[in-house]
């Protein structure tokens, strides 16, 4: 497996992550004819790689999992809605949205799963999960 920027040590996560890394590592060398469909295949991605680890945060009872869902939503909400159209696509401008997009993945590795991350691994303060929850039958 190749190794993330961002290792996380939960192993699901960082192979995921490594695979999206190579993906967006290929932008500046692809093709300008070949960018959208680049872009189509990388989205792609994110959409099952966050399928994979919304099951994994459900297996494990993640705390906070619907916020961290809710940030997958709003990241895919951005891929739709800087996703290219059918003409007249901007190689340059093409180029210039998928680091944006990068840089929004990234920051959401390194924040959001993080926490995710260190609560499988163990590492996240009981008494901090526990404030985490919402309160039951409140
Ligand atoms: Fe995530």
């Amino acid at each position: 497996m190749s190794h993330p920027a961002i290792p996380l040590g939960v192993p699901e996560m960082d192979a995921d992550h490594a695979v999206l890394e190579l993906m967006f590592e290929r932008v500046p060398s692809t093709a300008d004819a070949d960018l959208v469909a680049l872009y189509l295949e990388i989205e792609a991605e994110v959409i099952a790689h966050f399928d994979r680890e919304e099951a994994l945060m459900e297996r494990a009872g993640a705390p906070v999992i619907h916020c961290h869902k809710t940030q997958h939503r709003l990241l895919l909400d951005q891929f739709v809605a800087m996703r290219p159209g059918e003409t007249s696509v901007d190689p340059a401008d093409l180029r210039r949205t998928l680091r944006i997009l990068e840089e929004y993945v990234e920051g959401h590795v390194g924040s959001v799963d993080r926490v995710t991350s260190q609560f499988l691994g163990g590492t996240l303060d009981p008494a901090m999960v526990a404030a985490l929850r919402l309160p039951e039958g409140g």
